[in-house]
């Protein structure tokens, strides 16, 4: 054996979203910057093994085989390791998870930020951490995030070299949570790395990037400030246009179930209200209801009621990926 080591990494939640690549989409080089929270409650823990006697890559996720999609990404994902590192062998990857993969919980986030952190460190590379971010972004975009914790921005950059996520606020900064509503799904969604494709067949995605360095302007200060009212307006404003570029690309990508209208329908009047809680969603029909701590139990208890709503997980500001024992 050459060497392993295991890490974990949480999913984060994008306020300002990552769509569309520029260039070579095999650099995942985000066409804007984007702005997230690293949650806590859920993990992907992963361990990567590089063994001489090994014929081949291996992936199993939850204890089971993946299938060849996921086998081959993370194939991908390993042949940049050992360019970097001068390796010639095959590695095994075990990765666990305690939440839906899937579901619209950014699951690739975490598997790629703790797949990153420890391919990296079982094949011998001494990475920093804005290293591993870049490396991260390889295997899932918004997975260079998830190697920072608490509010982290991923900076659009101009090149492999400069697209790299960096932390903004530690996650004692402010204590929100996120109510992430899970929905039952109907149709198989399309994967995000194939919509990231399809954003620049939407006449709506050039606005969407020329309004991006405003919205980050106001999600950085609203963060720091703590001003939960300017959080929810630009946080469900960028939701808005992402998905309005979803819905206007050829072919149409329409990632909502009734339920999830349902959801951000009563978000909207929890806080008319006066409950402190917003709504935003990724490439699923999961919807992310973030709220205050002190609303968190009566807004869950709301959303749960819900037709179409299957269940409610809570998440906050979490720490960024982490190596953990078992590293060798
Ligand atoms: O990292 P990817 O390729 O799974 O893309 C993530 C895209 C969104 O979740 C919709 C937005 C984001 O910034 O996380």
């Amino acid at each position: 054996m050459i060497g392993s080591a295991r890490a974990v990494a949480g999913p984060n939640i994008a306020l300002i979203k990552y769509w569309g690549n520029r260039g070579d989409p095999a650099l995942r080089l985000a066409a804007n910057g984007s702005i997230s929270i690293t949650l806590d409650s859920l993990w992907t823990e992963v361990q990567v093994t590089f063994d001489e006697s090994l014929r081949a890559d291996s992936l199993r996720v939850n204890d089971q085989a993946a299938d060849a999609a996921r086998l081959a990404r993370t194939h991908g994902f390993l042949q940049t390791i050992r360019r970097f590192a001068s390796l010639e062998c095959y590695a095994s990857v075990e990765s666990r998870t305690n939440f839906p993969i899937g579901a619209g919980i950014a699951s690739s986030a975490a598997a790629f930020a703790a797949m990153a952190m420890a391919a990296g460190h079982a094949a011998g590379l001494q990475l920093e951490l804005s290293e591993l971010s870049r490396l991260a972004r390889l295997g899932s975009g918004s997975a260079c995030r998830s190697i920072f914790g608490g509010y982290v921005e991923w900076i659009a950059g101009a090149s492999d070299q400069t697209s790299q996520a960096e932390p903004l606020f530690p996650p004692n900064h402010w204590e929100l949570v996120d109510l992430i509503v899970l929905i039952d799904e109907v149709h198989k969604p399309v994967g995000s790395t194939e919509g990231h494709a399809l954003a620049s067949t939407s006449p709506l995605q050039p606005a969407r990037l020329a309004d991006a360095s405003r919205r980050l302007d106001a999600c950085r200060r609203a963060i720091r400030q703590r001003d939960f009212a300017a959080l929810a307006q630009v946080v469900e404003l960028d939701s808005n246009m992402m998905h309005a570029v979803m819905l206007t690309s050829t072919p149409p990508l329409i990632y909502w179930q009734p339920a999830t209208l349902s959801v951000i329908d009563r978000v909207v009047r929890l806080r008319q209200d006066g409950a402190a809680v917003c709504y935003t969603i990724d490439a699923g029909p999961t919807v992310h209801c973030l709220c205050a701590p002190q609303d968190a139990d009566s807004v869950s208890s709301a959303l749960a009621q819900l037709k179409g709503v299957q269940r409610v997980l809570r998440a906050s500001p979490g720490e960024g990926a982490r190596l953990v024992d078992g590293a060798a």
